[in-house]
């Protein structure tokens, strides 16, 4: 390719190759210029429909007009101080706010932070300084992070853990319900108790449940399961800790996926679409719980940044005044029949699951249920060719989940579904 030919995707594509390590890897090989609602445009000028909302950050869309206009006002006015310095108004009535929101009829408390797995550190440091205790139990193809203690927590080793151990230590691994690979609740929840039985119920700080798994394969907990969870905490001191990370801010149907069960954890772990873009994540738990550490022992020199708290009150903001939720449903119910009809065509797709609009669908070879990460890989790829950002998931990468932007609108999600029912339909019998 001469210089004059070659695309902008591909000079930065080259400079990227020198310059960014390969371990952070790059699923669609685009470059993005800009975006809005569930659009977004790359460094060619190429249009795409986004159902991957950047893994899950954008239930309220690219650029929302009120993110940007609140992040536009807050840039002109103050940047950063650090909470833990200088004060500002913005994070306590944002702590307010999820105070309120997170289920739990007690008193509670927020701290704000700025990844995810930094959400999940902070959760088990609290965990551990409220109970004494040392453990965590964390759960098969559970996903909480890539930091030393979240990589630990999380269940899959290739790639999130490959060549980066020794883990950290006291964390244990309890079964999960996968009904479609024959575990059941009761099984899962006997595994438990026999790994509470294992490392002594009275050294357990906390166990670690997404209520919904993100990068396992958008498997619903079962209510049974989350309700078992409780009751094993409840009968050993241990604290709930609910990691909302990806099926939270209406993902699910409900502000946060716990309120499908009515199961209340002590701990909450939020963050992606809690700030639309804007990176900041939070534990909102039992006031005596997240006093427990010290003064000073907790906080970050960006945690809890004024731009991303400003732009966490226009999402919220956006899902009181816009009905964001009822937006949500009206697209979860396209979605699901469109995955169904799919379902109906192709019997590779062993299961089409999910809670509101986090919706996937799971790929098989045969009866035997093998998984089929090809044929996912095939389809993805071949949802790009046409236009659809789409990504993979589940312990196997055999699952295809579908994360819009929940403020999508019609002829987006007609494109995009579109896009995906042709890429699925050209690798499927
Ligand atoms: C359930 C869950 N927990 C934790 C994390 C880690 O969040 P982050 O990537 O912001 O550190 C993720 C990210 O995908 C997640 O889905």
């Amino acid at each position: 390719m001469t210089t004059a030919t070659k695309t902008e995707t591909a000079r930065i594509a080259a400079l990227r190759e020198a310059n960014v390590p390969r371990g952070v890897s790059l699923g669609t090989g685009l470059y993005a210029v800009r975006a809005s609602g569930a659009t977004l445009w790359d460094a060619d000028g190429r249009e795409f429909i986004d159902f991957a909302g950047g893994i899950g950050v954008l239930n309220t869309g690219h650029t929302h007009p009120r993110v940007v206009r609140a992040v536009q006002e807050q840039a002109a006015n103050l940047t950063h101080s650090c909470f833990q310095v200088v004060g500002y108004e913005g994070y306590v009535t944002l702590a307010e706010r999820l105070n309120k929101l997170v289920l739990g009829d007690f008193a509670k408390k927020t701290l704000f932070l700025s990844s995810g797995a930094e959400a999940v550190e902070n959760a088990v440091k609290i965990a551990r300084a409220a109970t004494g205790r040392p453990a965590v139990i964390a759960f098969e193809h559970g996903y909480h992070g890539r930091t030393l203690l979240t990589m630990t927590l999380t269940s899959k080793e290739v790639p999130y853990k490959s060549g980066f151990g020794p883990f950290a230590p006291a964390v244990y691994r309890a079964p999960l319900p996968y009904a479609l690979r024959g575990v059941s609740t009761e099984e899962a929840l006997a595994g438990l108790r026999d790994v509470i039985e294992q490392i002594g119920a009275e050294n357990v700080a906390a166990m670690i449940i997404e209520p919904v798994l993100g990068e396992g394969g958008f498997l619903p907990m079962p209510d049974d399961f989350l309700r078992g969870i409780r009751a094993e905490c409840d009968r050993t001191g241990a604290l709930m800790i609910a990691d909302e990370i990806q099926s939270g801010f209406g993902r699910t149907g409900k502000m946060l996926a716990m309120e499908h069960s009515g199961v209340v954890p002590d701990l909450t772990t939020t963050a992606k679409s809690l700030a639309g873009g804007l990176p900041l994540s939070a534990v909102t738990g039992r006031a005596e719980v997240m006093d427990a550490p010290i003064v000073g022992g907790l906080g970050g020199t960006y945690a809890g940044n004024p731009l991303a708290i400003a732009a966490a009150h226009a999402v919220l903001d956006a899902f009181e005044q816009d009905d964001v939720l009822a937006q949500g449903e009206r697209l979860a119910a396209k979605v699901r029949a469109v995955l169904g009809d799919l379902k109906a065509k192709h019997a590779q797709i062993a299961e089409v699951r999910g809670l509101g609009a986090m919706l996937a669908f799971e790929l098989v070879k045969d009866a035997e249920m093998t998984p089929d990460a090809d044929a996912a890989t095939k389809i993805v790829d071949g949802a790009l060719e046409r236009g659809l950002i789409l990504l993979k998931t589940g312990p196997y990468g055999n699952v295809i989940r579908i994360l819009v932007p929940l403020t999508a609108n019609s002829q987006e999600l007609e494109r995009g579904l579109g896009a995906l029912e042709a890429a699925v339909g050209a690798v499927l019998a």
